[in-house]
């Protein structure tokens, strides 16, 4: 999420191995004859050494030989990919998904309109290929969140500002709560451009307004309990859906991020749930208006409607009638995105961000292993299992905390009655369990070929000198850094996910080596082989990663994709494969199974300071007078037809 995800809700972050980590800071330093900020900088860099092949000159080839991209100035309107490579645009905001999808027309939107129209603010995308189980790479579902609204740029007269949320009457709100959600699209390549198929069979739009079941040790819980649903077993949409992931047996999770946005009232100030409410940074103001025309997002009149949102929440992609199901038993937080592992034994891990500043690391492990036979086995394999976060130690080592009922501090003296209260207030049950506070994890995602788990870290200004140690080593973090997780068995064909224990290391420091303290690659990266703000990610099938980044105008530059090795020499090599339009975050990234096409989601093109409907700072994709920007899914493919990065 781009300009408003700044808001962090963690008051008192505790790191219980502090006093170990600064021991090994000190002795570090002293090595080199340093102290204080300049120790971080070298601690970050001896963690990365420590993990990296070092190249003193000449740099090996990397197996990456796409040409590399120039990094744009921050404020450039367009895009680009590489030479011998080409761009296209699949489907924009507002385009049609459902067969009665008027063409869109920025000058009169409709709730209903936008209901049947691709939404807003394009982040998690996957490629589910079709028919299903072909593993097709020409034909598929794209299944897109639509995370939230940028009400400047979708309405004229709105003006500027981060109170432009504010402004929308009843008839926009309308529209946004159609333009959240997500989309499922059938894609085609035709004649080697990739097209949306409007209407196609599978073709389905989520809203505010979908119908969702609950499951797992919150369902019916007093306190999701409202007055329009008595049960706490049914609610109506899934809300600020950032990234999200898979599952082995076909079905999708999406995760529900910033839902404290869109509620307010005086309720955040008094009574029993203040401190509950604060922990998840639900105050009086909402940064929205729809608390206005709908009574669920006033706390005065549904103080458990919140309870509600902060869940990942599957379905089945394939099926356009199916209900999705909000999964509670992974826990209550801002839930980034949740991604896979099999584990050896066949227990299914899912990786979990928390994406706030000094939150956590989570992982669910099923308790029972998926059935590759017979697919009703796994139809609620994610409602029984353990939830646990991470503790990150000084000497390379790391723990999984379960955040089970009953163990520890997580009973009643504590105010946690069951299981469900655990989950509810996931934040506060990790904070008891000692978890180590992170620089805003976003992604975290295995590499399938050698079984490590990468998390993005996006920054941390809130990261003080005294807590910079171990994987988030920098003070004010404004470029953010991407940990590895190595799990037992990492490297062989028998990675155990559900371990109580791990090692970590840093795989890279962002920002721009001759700018920013502490930021660390491989040596051999060439002047736009540096990035910041590492956000999503994903794996081509050699196991290379590519990382997309939102927010890289703190380093001047716009949003993109850079592609590294995570093996042999040039291990860490980052190069620069992708530069987006101003204002845009890079998500998705999504390979087809092939790996000759790379999906990505461009999102909030034109955002920022100043931008409006007006007079956007980009009216990309289109480039139309009078179009706003769009939000739009993207296409790179290779012109010679090869495999993306060959
Ligand atoms: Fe929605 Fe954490 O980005
Ligand atoms: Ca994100």
């Amino acid at each position: 999420m781009g300009e408003i995800e700044d808001i962090g809700s963690n008051p008192s972050p505790r790191d219980p191995i502090r006093a170990v980590i600064r021991r090994r800071m000190t002795r570090r330093a002293a090595l080199r004859g340093l102290t204080g900020a300049a120790a971080g900088a070298v601690l970050a860099q001896d963690l990365v050494g420590e993990a990296l092949a070092q190249v003193a000159s000449a740099v090996p080839a990397s197996g990456l030989a796409f040409p590399e991209v120039a990094h744009q100035d921050s404020k450039s309107p367009g895009q680009a990919a590489p030479e011998g490579y080409e761009i296209q645009t699949v489907i924009r905001w507002g385009d049609p998904v459902l067969a009665d999808a008027p063409a869109f027309d920025p000058a009169s939107q409709s709730a209903a309109s936008q209901a049947a129209q691709f939404g807003y603010n394009n982040d998690y995308l996957d490629f589910f290929p079709l028919p299903k189980g072909s593993g097709s790479s020409d034909r598929g579902l794209l299944v897109v969140n639509h995370e939230y609204s940028n009400t400047n740029l979708m309405f004229p007269g709105i003006g500027e500002g981060r109170g432009a949320r504010l402004r929308s009457n009843a008839e926009q709100v309308a529209v946004e709560m159609c333009a959240h959600g997500m989309s499922v699209v059938e894609v085609a390549r035709r004649g080697g451009t990739w097209v949306s198929v409007p209407g196609g069979a599978q073709n389905r739009r989520i809203t505010m307004h979908t119908p969702m079941r609950v499951s797992g040790p919150a369902a019916g819980h007093p306190r999701l309990r409202t007055n329009a649903d008595p049960t706490g077993m049914r609610v109506l949409g899934t809300l600020n859906n950032c990234a999200g992931g898979n599952t082995p047996w076909g079905t999708v999770l999406t995760a529900e991020e910033n839902i404290n946005y869109y509620f307010g009232g005086e309720a955040a100030e008094a009574g029993e749930q203040r401190a509950h409410y604060r922990r998840y940074g639900i105050i009086k103001d909402s940064q929205y208006a729809w608390r206005r025309f709908e009574a669920r997002f006033d706390l005065d009149q549904e103080p458990n409607e919140p309870n509600r949102f902060g869940w990942v929440v599957e379905f089945d992609p394939y099926d356009p009638n199916s209900v999705p199901v909000k999964r509670t038993a992974m826990g209550r937080f801002k839930h980034e995105g949740a991604t896979h592992a099999v584990s050896a034994d066949g227990r299914v891990a899912f990786y979990m961000g928390d994406d706030e500043r000094n939150e956590y690391v989570y992982r669910f492990v099923t308790a029972r292993p998926w059935n590759r036979d017979d697919p009703a086995a796994n139809r609620d394999l994610l409602d029984e299992g353990t939830l646990s976060v991470a503790r990150f130690h000084d000497d390379g080592r790391m723990e999984w905390l379960p955040l089970a009922h009953g163990t520890g501090p997580l009973t009643e003296a504590n105010g946690f009655a069951n299981q469900a209260d655990v989950v509810i207030e996931a934040r506060r049950a990790a904070d008891l369990l000692g978890a180590t506070p992170m620089d805003r994890p976003e992604d975290v995602e295995t590499n399938p070929v050698n079984g490590r788990v990468y998390a993005m870290l996006t920054n941390n200004n809130r990261r003080t000198a005294e807590r910079a140690r171990g994987p988030n080593p920098r003070a004010d973090n404004r470029h953010g850094q991407v940990l590895e997780i190595i799990p037992p068995g990492a490297g062989t064909d028998r990675v155990d996910h559900a371990a109580s224990e791990g090692r970590w290391e840093l795989f890279l420091v962002a920002g721009d080596p001759k700018r920013h303290t502490g930021a660390s690659y491989h040596q051999g990266i060439t002047e736009n082989g540096w990035l910041t703000c590492p956000d999503n990610v994903t794996f081509d099938s050699k196991g290379r990663i590519w990382i997309s980044t939102d927010s890289s105008e703190v380093g001047g530059i716009t949003d993109g994709i850079w592609a590294a090795e995570t093996a042999g020499p040039v291990r860490g090599l980052t190069r620069c494969f992708y530069q987006a339009p101003a204002g845009a975050e890079v998500c998705g990234p999504r390979f087809t199974p092939d790996n000759r096409t790379l999906f990505l989601a461009i999102q909030h093109p034109g955002e920022g300071r100043g931008s409006t409907f007006e007079t956007p700072s980009t009216r990309w994709p289109d480039f139309v007078e009078g179009m706003p920007p769009r939000p739009s899914i993207i296409a790179i493919v290779k012109r010679d037809g090869g495999e993306i990065g060959s």
